[in-house]
């Protein structure tokens, strides 16, 4: 009956025991180099704040120049750029994407003078210039999934041609990757780099950033107001190997999950599937209630980022695109 009073032979906590052997068996690493800023930038010379992304701005073109180089100066190698574009400047096609002086050409330019080394991501999808706010085209009341190809191949290379260095379709139509590679390598710009947004959920995730580029989809007609013809299923994981499948095969040289902490299993699956480099991307909602939490006092905002990028890093992302790279980044040096 009695039990001998002994210990455990194997005590996990040894390797805990203090910050340099837990520094020593730590397995998943995290610097500012893993890092991508996205960044919201507007054709006006105010910066204004984003009420439901505290600490995130829509930022004039020098004021983005300016941010920029701190986050520069904090080791972060990478940002992604998002317009946000004045209604009356929408139409049906998204022409307004399509001028190689337009918001984003004219950004980039000004970010790679400044920062030559500086990694520029461009978003290739319509929905900031449509005035459907779809990702694809609408026509003859649906959205017309090879008719977007030439326009969203045509976005591509114009903002490749401004000096874009990835170019990152997030639009979800089929074959969109073959259709960019193809007018890339025909515009000569055969180095510029694709990040596809593989795996890309219908998120309720997303809803601050669509109030920041006033960009949410609208219903009219057939159309519903939302992306899920287009979007993945949150339901759904096994169908994220089939567009990861398709994109690399169609010549993706990233693939993207997104949102991020809600599909570490995609991620995870995903790492072990292909041997691309994988990003995600820590979402504007996720964003939003690590600082809605930490402004009611309910968590530290700088810790649970941190672990949340710690956590999509050991799911398996290479890269991770997030509002708080540049509070990341200060808390790593
Ligand atoms: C649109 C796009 C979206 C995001 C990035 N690109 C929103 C959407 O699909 O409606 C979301 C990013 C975020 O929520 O942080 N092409």
């Amino acid at each position: 009956m009695n039990c001998p009073a002994v210990g455990p032979v194997i005590r996990p906590r040894r390797n805990r025991l203090n910050p340099a052997i837990r520094a020593m068996v730590r397995e998943t690493d995290l610097g500012p180099a893993d890092l991508v800023w996205p960044l919201f930038i507007h054709g006006k010379a105010t910066v204004e704040d984003i009420p439901a992304m505290p600490g995130c701005q829509r930022h004039s073109l020098d004021s983005a120049v300016n941010v920029v180089g701190e986050a520069v100066a904090l080791g972060i190698r990478a940002i992604a750029l998002f317009p946000a574009i004045a209604d009356h400047h929408k139409d049906p096609d998204g022409t307004v994407g399509l001028d190689p002086d337009g918001l984003v050409p004219r950004c980039i330019r000004a970010l790679k003078s400044a920062y030559p080394h500086l990694v520029i991501i461009a978003d290739v999808a319509l929905d900031p210039y449509s005035s459907d706010g779809h990702d694809g085209v609408v026509r003859h009341g649906r959205i017309d999934n090879d008719a977007s190809l030439p326009l969203l191949a045509r976005l591509a290379v114009v903002q490749a041609q401004a000096g874009a260095d990835v170019v990152a379709p997030s639009d979800m139509m089929d074959g969109r990757i073959h259709a960019v590679r193809a007018a890339l390598d025909a515009a000569n710009l055969a180095d510029t780099l694709i990040c596809s947004y593989c795996a890309k959920y219908a998120s309720a995730f997303y809803g601050p950033f669509r109030a920041a580029l006033d960009s949410a989809p609208r219903a009219r007609g057939n159309i519903p107001g939302d992306k899920r013809t287009y979007q993945m299923d949150p339901a759904n994981a096994r169908e994220a190997l089939r567009e990861a499948g398709l994109d690399e095969a169609e010549g993706a040289d990233w693939l993207l999950v997104k949102p991020g902490l809600p599909y570490l299993d995609i991620i995870a699956s995903l790492r072990a599937a292909t041997t691309l480099p994988i990003a995600a991307y820590h979402v504007s909602g996720e964003y939003a209630m690590l600082r809605a939490a930490a402004g009611h006092g309910w968590i530290d905002y700088t810790a649970a980022l941190m672990e949340s990028l710690t956590a999509l890093r050991r799911a398996g992302a290479g890269m991770i695109f997030t509002y708080g790279a540049v509070d990341a980044a200060r808390a790593l040096a």
